[in-house]
This record gives C-alpha cells, structure tokens and sequence, in this order.
C-alpha cells in the first residue's frame, strides 16, 4: 500500500519495520479526537481561504462517516498506515477522491499527535476528578458513621495513641482531596493547543489558531512551536499525578488487608469482593485490594518509562515521543479501575469496633501518663522517662496499666494523684488532642461538616 510518505522513497518498507514502527494497534485508542481535530482543522483552513466553502462541507462529510463506522466497529485499521492519523487521511482521500490529500494541508503529525492527546487527557482527568470525588464522598460518610469508634493509631506499625476512626478516614479523604487538586492543576497545562505548531517552526498558512482553540474547546495556544511540539511534560505531570494516587490506594489498601486478617479482625471486607481458594477451603482472600496494591507498580513504572524516553532527546519531535502512548493508555485504565474498586471496597465495609477499641488502651495511653506530670511542671524528658519506667514495671509485672493503684503512681513520682485515673481511657486520651486538625471529638465532628460542604452533600 502507498504511504503518504512514499514520495521521496524508491523502495517499500521492510516487513519487519512496519511491524516494528506502527502505533495504530493502541493509538487508534485516539481516533474520535483525531476526527474532532481534523474537522476543526478543516474549518480552520476554510477560514484561512485555503479551502472552499463545498470542499470543507465534503471533507467534513466524509470525516462524519468515518467516525460513524469507528464508533460501529466498521473501519479496518490498516497497520502499513502507521498509525491512526494516517489511517483516518488514507480513508478519506479513498472515499472521496484526491480532495482528502488537502486535510493536512499547513500541519504535521508532530502538532496533530499532542492535540488529539491534549483532547484525551481533557476528559479523562475530568473522569478521574469525579471518581476522586464519589471515592472522597464514601470516606467522609464512613467517617461519618465512625466519629465514636475508637482504635489505637500505628506509628511503625506499633500501636501509638488512640484515634477516632473517622479521623483515620478523614486523613484519607484529605489525600485524595490533594490528588484531585494535582490532577486538576495538570489539567490546566493539558488544555492548550498545540495545532498550528506545524512539524517545529509555526506554519506558513494563515491560520487562526485562537479560532482553532474556540472551536476545540482549549482555554489557552500553545506560545512556542519548538517547545509545543517538543513537549510531553503534560503527560509526564499526568502520570506523577497517576503515581502518587495510586500510592495512596495502595497505602490504604495495605492498611484494609492487615485490619481484615484473623490477627487483627478490625473490619470485614464484602464477600462479593474476595475470592476463595482453590486448596484452602477456609480462606477469603482480599484480591481487589491486593490488585490495587499491585497495580501500583505500572503507575511508577509508566511514569519512569516516559520520563526515561524524554530524558536526553535532541530538541523537537523525535520518533521516541511515540512511545509515551501505551504508559499513558495504560495509566488512565489502571487508576480508573482502582478507583472503582476501592470504592466498592470501602462502600462494603464492616467495622468491628469492639475490636479496635480492645487495643486502644493500656501502653497506647502512656503519652498521657508523661504529659499529665509535664503539666505538673515535670520537663517532658524526665516525664517521658518516668513513664517509661511503669511500662518496664507493668510488662515485668504482667499488668496493664489501667490495673495500677495509686500507690503505685506514687512510687514513680509524688505528683500524680487521684484524677489520673480521670484521664486513662482511650477515649478521654483521644478527646484531649484538641488542637486543629487533631482527634478529638469536637475537631473531628467540625471537619466532617466542613469536608461535607466541601463535597457538597448538605
Ligand atoms: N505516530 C506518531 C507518534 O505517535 C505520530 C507522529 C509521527 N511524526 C513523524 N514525523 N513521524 O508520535
């Protein structure tokens, strides 16, 4: 078959090189924006006067019909076309005579191949925004229903200080709220036009591109063809973005799989989401957050696969800019998939309360122990290491330190009195971080109504 190309070339291309150098089997993935450009690209030329009035109605007929049988399924992806820009011109110009050869009159594929995947990008960060959205929303309603739910935190994985578990959830919303802001902020970067760049220098026809951005919807034109088409950071920020959500996923996935394990038995995951094993008849395993957790390692790794790729190219379009597709296809499928799961996850969940709070007590406690003498004037150090000292005692003991008298506080230091034993409950010790942004109750209540409005359910 003949290449647009084939101009300048006095032999076919080797077998091995077509196969070797097509990007139509995934690009295709781009074929709508590809039409949406090439149509806006047509009324731009009409604009310029480089098309008539009934050649661009003709071209964006036939352009109209291709997409019809793109959408149906019908259109044969030819893999000597390269990819899917050349694909869509060689179908067109078959259909409707030479008049198709004038499409790509004043571009290059190198300004075409950014603004279909500007076009992409646009609304699939859109997408995932509103997945962030509805996976927020279920964490603030799980906080919600947890506001008296008592568990100890982990600091190396240790238990630490006790926590309202709405504050755990809301920790998690607060992230993901930060993600959606990153996304977002790419965004802005993603929406400006590349078309009109040409293959490096500008284009030597008249067009608008101001009028090219109207009609497809980007706020801003790219300011510099060298860079415009030279640049992949949009993609680059894109899958940071992809990267660090997919981090947090996994964190907290992490987290559901240990907190769903016989040891600790701090929720039950919905059974419609594990599997069983194929030998052990006892298990429930927790795959989808496994999966989520593993997926985690395509997000970096596309990430770092393109970030490679650009990393001492010479100025402007190269071939190697082709493959920043399949990471970011794959990126976009992957974090759009864990989303959905964790959702799902999280909107199935048992929280077993009973069991969380039986190990919010004892040492989980004992930072009190040393503030409450750092309050009496005792520096925090020393404080710190008298109540030290009870943990040595009680562990020698086989006690727990709700089980301590009063005399024997009194043997560690002559400051602690009755009320001491005011302050050891989990919940008392949880309620007393009563600074912005802490776990008590009154703060955690105040952030649930302010991160309701803020995801708009009231
Ligand atoms: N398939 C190519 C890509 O994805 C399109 C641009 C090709 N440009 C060129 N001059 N060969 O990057």
């Amino acid at each position: 078959m003949e290449k647009p190309w084939s101009g300048r070339f006095s032999e076919g291309t080797d077998e091995f090189v077509e196969e070797f150098t097509e990007s139509v089997s995934y690009d295709r993935e781009l074929a709508l924006e590809d039409i949406e450009q090439n149509i806006a690209h047509v009324k731009t030329l009409l604009k310029a006067g480089v098309l008539k009035e009934e050649e661009a109605k003709e071209l964006i007929k036939g352009l109209k019909e291709i997409k019809k049988d793109i959408e149906e399924g019908n259109f044969e992806w030819k893999r000597e076309l390269e990819d899917v820009h050349m694909n869509i011109e060689a179908e067109l110009t078959k259909r409707i005579g030479e008049l198709g050869g004038k499409l790509h009159t004043g571009r290059s594929r190198n300004d075409q191949v950014t603004t279909d995947e500007k076009l992409f990008l646009k609304r699939e960060t859109q997408e995932i925004v509103e997945l962030l959205k509805s996976l927020r929303r279920v964490l603030v309603s799980l906080a919600q229903r947890s506001v008296d739910v008592i568990l100890p935190a982990y600091t190396h994985l240790q238990r630490a200080q006790p926590i309202r578990l709405a504050h755990y959830f809301l920790a998690y919303r607060e992230g993901f709220l930060k993600d959606t802001e990153r996304f977002l902020d790419c965004y802005r970067r993603i929406d400006e036009l590349t078309l009109g760049s040409g293959a490096v220098a500008g284009v030597d026809f008249p067009l608008d591109r101001f009028y090219t951005a109207q009609l497809l919807g980007f706020s801003r034109v790219a300011r510099n063809s060298l860079y415009a088409t030279s640049d992949r950071d949009f993609i680059a920020e894109f899958l940071f973005a992809c990267a660090v959500t997919g981090m947090r996923l996994s964190r907290l996935a992490e987290d559901l799989i240990i907190w769903s394990s016989e040891e600790f038995s701090y929720v039950e995951l919905p059974d419609k989401l594990c599997t069983g094993s194929s030998i052990m008849p006892q298990k429930k395993n927790p795959d989808v957050l496994e999966l989520i957790r593993g997926k985690t390692g395509r997000l970096y790794g596309n990430l770092i696969s393109l970030l490679t790729v650009l990393k001492g190219l010479p100025t402007a379009y190269n071939r190697d800019l082709q493959e920043d597709k399949e990471p970011l296809f794959d990126s976009v499928k992957t974090l759009k998939g864990s989303l959905v799961g964790m959702r799902k996850v999280l909107e199935g969940l048992q929280v077993r309360a009973d069991r969380m709070l039986s190990n919010a007590g004892n040492f989980v406690l004992i930072t009190d122990v040393a503030n409450y003498l750092a309050s009496k004037g005792v520096p925090f150090r020393k404080a710190h290491h008298i109540a030290g000292s009870i943990v040595s005692y009680l562990l020698e003991k086989g006690k727990r330190l709700e089980e301590m008298s009063l005399e024997e506080f009194k043997n560690f230091s002559d400051l602690f009195e009755e009320d001491i034993f005011e302050i050891l409950t989990p919940e008392k010790v949880a309620d007393r971080r009563k600074t912005y942004g802490g776990t008590s109750k009154e703060e955690v209540l105040r952030i649930i109504e302010v991160a309701k409005r803020e995801e708009g359910m009231v």
